[in-house]
């Protein structure tokens, strides 16, 4: 299969290139890896005009940028899909909200037997293409894999890390890892926004998907067996291993669904008895305590209303709008900074804890999710000889983990290992 692949005219094409995300992934391959280098790759969209805009705009900062073929696919014409999943070794996706737009291509994917990877954060969408999709992956040998943005590669491959490290000093796995948000600088699109309200509507019209979302292990493969969480923390706390006021993480409601998944792909590694939750971090005073009280009761209300009739109507309206997203000034000044702190005890009784710090130097959502799609996209064609034999529906964890970790350097993601 991957003799047959590697005969294909391109390693990568960018579908939803002229979007806000994935003219960013274009810019991002085009500025480090060059057109017509060792790199084969292509612009798609649907609409060839725009297409056609951005390779000159391209070309204006790349040499042979001229060169870049375009591909027209629309989801909605499953053909089209198909026939650029055939031409490539991998599609990555911007082309969000994923539950309107993200379905067919998948089954493109599937039928050409070209591996995959996307940013959504969309976890009930997710959810319906792992059923649907993982076993037909497996068998065809094809890797699948979804939220390599912001969501969830630091906590993923985070906590990956944190195991293996564990694993290596110790030879056994760490059985808590906390994730904390210590600090970041962020600005929100239009394709968020347009995909956290498409998510409330299905959820009006679904009820059921809100039960399956708050299930700690929605996103495990069925015959997975749980682990020890029952319920993610709903309230803020003081937390003594920060020393900060800290509140549950929103996003925490997709990166621990992924990080559990990593878990119940990779049992030898997180071991059975594995718990995860993220926070966010807040000031040690006054205001911190407030802030960690009352962020989780506004970011509720705000998901609640979400689900209410018309509220994609009515709340896009103050919302940015698909193609909008933060400057480039905003991008460049962002970044984050997220600890992960792994706890566990020997058999002798000793505690032992381990730390990871991952660091951007971009905006989270935007400047660094474009560095880890491209990243991943380019580890999943050109690293096939370092990449485990795992198939099917996969997390960056279980399907890249190491060989990832130097290809998110370069885009400014790094991980480190701290030890108490
Ligand atoms: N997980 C993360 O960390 C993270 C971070 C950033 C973004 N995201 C997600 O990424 C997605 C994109 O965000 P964005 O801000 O880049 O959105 P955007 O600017 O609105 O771009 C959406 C793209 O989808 C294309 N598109 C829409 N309908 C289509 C269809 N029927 N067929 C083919 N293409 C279609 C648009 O094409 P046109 O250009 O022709 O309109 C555009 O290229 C969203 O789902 C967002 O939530 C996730």
């Amino acid at each position: 299969m991957e003799t047959e692949r590697s005969s294909r005219p391109f390693d990568v094409v960018v579908w939803g290139a002229t979007g806000f995300t994935g003219r960013l992934v274009a810019e991002y391959i085009a500025t480090r890896y060059g057109v017509g280098s060792n790199v084969r790759w292509a612009l798609a969209g649907r609409n060839l005009n725009k297409l056609e805009k951005l390779r000159n705009e391209l070309s204006s900062q790349t040499p042979n940028a001229a060169n870049l073929p375009l591909l027209q696919a629309e989801s909605n014409d499953l053909a089209s899909l198909e026939r650029m999943a055939s031409q490539t070794r991998v599609v990555c996706t911007t082309v969000g909200p994923y539950s309107q737009h993200g379905s067919p291509l998948i089954a493109a994917c599937i039928s050409a037997k070209t591996d995959y990877c996307d940013i959504t954060g969309e976890v009930h969408w997710a959810r319906q293409m792992m059923s649907q999709y993982h076993a037909k992956a497996t068998e065809q040998q094809q890797r699948m894999v979804s939220f390599c943005g912001m969501d969830s590669i630091p906590s993923d491959l985070g906590v990956y890390l944190l195991q293996r490290e564990a694993q290596e000093r110790w030879g056994q796995p760490l059985s808590d890892v906390h994730f904390y948000l210590m600090d970041h600088q962020s600005a929100w699109s239009g394709g968020t926004a347009a995909s956290l309200l498409a998510a409330g509507q299905d959820i009006r019209r679904n009820p059921r998907l809100l039960r399956d979302l708050l299930d700690p292990y929605n996103l495990n493969p069925a015959q997975a067996p749980r682990g020890p969480t029952r319920w993610d923390p709903v309230h803020g706390r003081w937390d003594s291993r920060v020393q900060r006021w800290v509140a549950p993480f929103v996003m925490g409601l997709v990166n621990t669904r992924v990080v559990r998944r990593s878990q119940a792909l990779l049992p030898s590694l997180y071991g059975q008895n594995f718990r995860y939750h993220e926070w966010m971090c807040f000031s040690p005073n006054l205001k911190g305590r407030l802030l960690a009280y009352s962020v989780p009761v506004a970011t509720q209300s705000f998901l609640g209303l979400c689900t209410l009739p018309m509220a994609d109507k009515v709340l896009s309206r103050f919302l940015p709008q698909p193609g909008e997203g933060p400057s480039q000034q905003q991008r460049e000044s962002g970044f984050f900074q997220v600890l992960l702190v792994g706890e566990g005890v020997l058999p002798n009784g000793a505690r032992k804890t381990l730390r990871v710090v991952c660091h951007g130097n971009r905006d989270p959502g935007y400047g660094a999710t474009a560095g880890m799609l491209a990243e991943s996209a380019l580890c999943l064609a050109l690293d096939q000889e370092d990449l485990p034999p795992r198939y099917g529906y996969l997390t960056t964890a279980a399907a890249m983990g190491d060989a990832l970790l130097p290809r998110l350097r370069s885009a400014g993601v790094t991980f480190s290992v701290e030890k108490d």
